[in-house]
């Protein structure tokens, strides 16, 4: 794949969703899939992708830390990202690969400024000097059900200090997600309440057509 000729740079896509709903096996399924239709995939996840942001994400997840401040929740979310911008997305973007991240400034937005009540445009600020306001190209929402999700999680590994809030807090994290997708054409909602090979077809789908629209529709 060549740099897009106007930027000059790579594409970036980032995927979202509430907790369990299937995101983490969705990205490595659309990765493998890009991967063998040629695509240059480069991965990263948040928080962590970067040895710093993985000291930072064991904090911020740790059960024992009940006593983080929201803003100093939202604070190091930003810190992790900050970092993965610099040290990994824009040297990537820069080389013309194809970037696809495991959450990025939405989830943010939604878990801390809208499920928490930070106020979305406070959380966009921070997240705004964090990242020097780089946004995904496209974003693809993972939408379902918050308690059959949690469903989901709850026999494979313990929880998490974020997954530990209760189910209100995880339908205003949905509800906060559908409000942003609904004001941003960038984020395209998908039913993740079916098959994962539905689900998979449908976010294939999209990242493909998005890439025929930028030009990149034949990889090389
Ligand atoms: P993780 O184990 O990576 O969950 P997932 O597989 O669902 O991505 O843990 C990330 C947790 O942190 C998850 O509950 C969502 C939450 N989170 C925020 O609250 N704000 C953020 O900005 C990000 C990136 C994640």
């Amino acid at each position: 794949m060549k740099p897009d000729r106007q930027t000059q740079r790579g594409l970036f896509i980032s995927l979202e969703g509430g907790d369990g709903v299937g995101k983490s096996t969705q990205f490595d399924l659309l990765c493998r899939a890009l991967e063998a239709r040629g695509w240059p995939v480069f991965p990263v996840r948040e928080p962590g992708g970067t040895p710093i942001g993985e000291k930072v994400r064991a904090m911020i997840l740790d059960p024992a830390n009940k006593e983080m401040a929201p803003a100093a929740e939202a604070l190091l979310y930003a810190a992790s990202r900050a970092q993965l911008v610099g040290e990994r997305i824009r040297p990537a973007l820069a080389q013309g690969k194809l970037v696809l991240a495991d959450r990025y400034v939405d989830s943010s937005l939604v878990y801390q400024g809208h499920a928490l009540g930070l106020g979305i445009e406070a959380v966009r600020g921070v997240n705004g000097f964090a990242t020097g306001g780089l946004l995904p190209d496209l974003t693809l929402l993972l939408d379902a059900d918050p308690d059959r999700a949690m469903h989901n999680l709850t026999s494979a590994r313990p929880s998490d200090r974020i997954e530990r809030r209760e189910s209100a807090y995880r339908r205003q994290v949905r509800q906060g997600y559908l409000a942003l997708a609904q004001a941003d054409p960038r984020i395209k909602v998908i039913d993740a309440g079916r098959a994962i090979d539905d689900v998979h077809r449908d976010v294939l789908e999209g990242v493909l057509e998005f890439l025929k629209t930028r030009g990149r529709g034949v990889s090389s």
